[in-house]
């Protein structure tokens, strides 16, 4: 983790406003928001300054917004300070490349992507490129851990990353190309790379169960089936018989009598059900030795 810091006074901009189409969504935003708590929309009406602004964030635009909400200048800056999605000083016009750096991406190969992005970019990160056209830096878990490794390119994420795999994306961004985001192998989200093996049942996904309580029936019906199909049986019982539980074997004793806390129950409940006798006080107040 980098620190993060303002951009330098002779890199700040001398005034942000957002524009009318901006500033339109801004209001509409903050609306959304019951009266007194405005402040919750700071995190998009700073992401829409930045997006604004080329890719960053500047001081004024965190007054700017700031000041739209009702809000000190020092609470938005720990707001922008704190998040590593928003950009504190210019980056690259085309892309700006966040590596995720943190465990499961390292021990998938990060070191290698951070080492394309020194080669092609910058020696160290939160430094354009000579054409100005890049930048870069490392970042923490981006929450794709399972698409180890990956990168973040505006709002996109980039996953199951080769060096290749990155030269190649960088090569469709200096063309002026929006490369396809997500995993860059063969698989759709973060199912395993050997297919899925379960929940496979179509009608789980085609909303013919929905309502019917029989999702998960039905997903274990076909991991039942598959497994059966794979196993092969010298003599496969029948289903039914497969499925039902054993019977008790023939010389189990069946119990002769109700548990002892039954009976004692039991018993219990009748002696409260007779009427209570008269107690005789002992004569002469003791008892006789019998
Ligand atoms: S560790 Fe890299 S995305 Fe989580």
């Amino acid at each position: 983790m980098s620190v993060r810091r303002l951009a330098p006074r002779e890199v700040q901009p001398e005034n942000f406003a957002f524009t009318d189409e901006n500033l339109d969504w801004a209001q509409k935003t903050i609306a959304k928001y019951p009266a007194g708590r405005q402040a919750s929309a700071v995190i998009p009406l700073l992401m829409r300054a930045q997006e604004q602004a080329g890719g960053w964030v500047s001081e004024p635009a965190m007054r700017y917004v700031g000041d739209m909400l009702g809000m000190a200048p020092i609470r938005v800056y720990e707001i922008a300070t704190f998040y590593t999605q928003f950009q504190l000083n210019p980056v690259g016009k085309k892309a700006h490349i966040q590596v995720c750096g943190t465990t499961p991406c390292m021990l998938r190969g990060a070191g290698e992507l951070m080492d394309v992005c020194k080669h092609r970019i910058h020696e160290e990160q939160f430094h354009l490129s000579e054409n100005g056209d890049f930048s870069w830096e490392e970042v923490e878990c981006a929450g794709t851990c399972v698409n180890a490794p990956m990168i973040q390119v505006w709002k996109d994420v980039y996953e199951d990353l080769t060096p290749a795999d990155l030269e190649r994306i960088l090569d469709a961004f200096e063309r002026g190309e929006k490369p396809d985001a997500g995993p860059q192998i063969a698989r759709h989200s973060s199912e395993p790379v050997t297919g899925l093996r379960v929940l496979t049942s179509p009608e789980l996904f085609d909303g013919s169960m929905v309502g019917q309580g029989a999702g998960l029936a039905l997903a274990r019906e076909a991991i039942a089936a598959r497994a059966n199909a794979e196993a092969t049986p010298a003599a496969p019982p029948p289903a039914a018989a497969a499925a039902a539980p054993p019977p008790p074997p023939k010389s189990d004793p069946a119990p002769a009598a109700p548990p002892p806390a039954k009976a004692v129950e039991a018993a219990g409940n009748a002696d409260s059900e007779k009427p209570a006798k008269p107690v005789a006080p002992p004569p002469g107040g003791e008892k006789k030795a019998d």
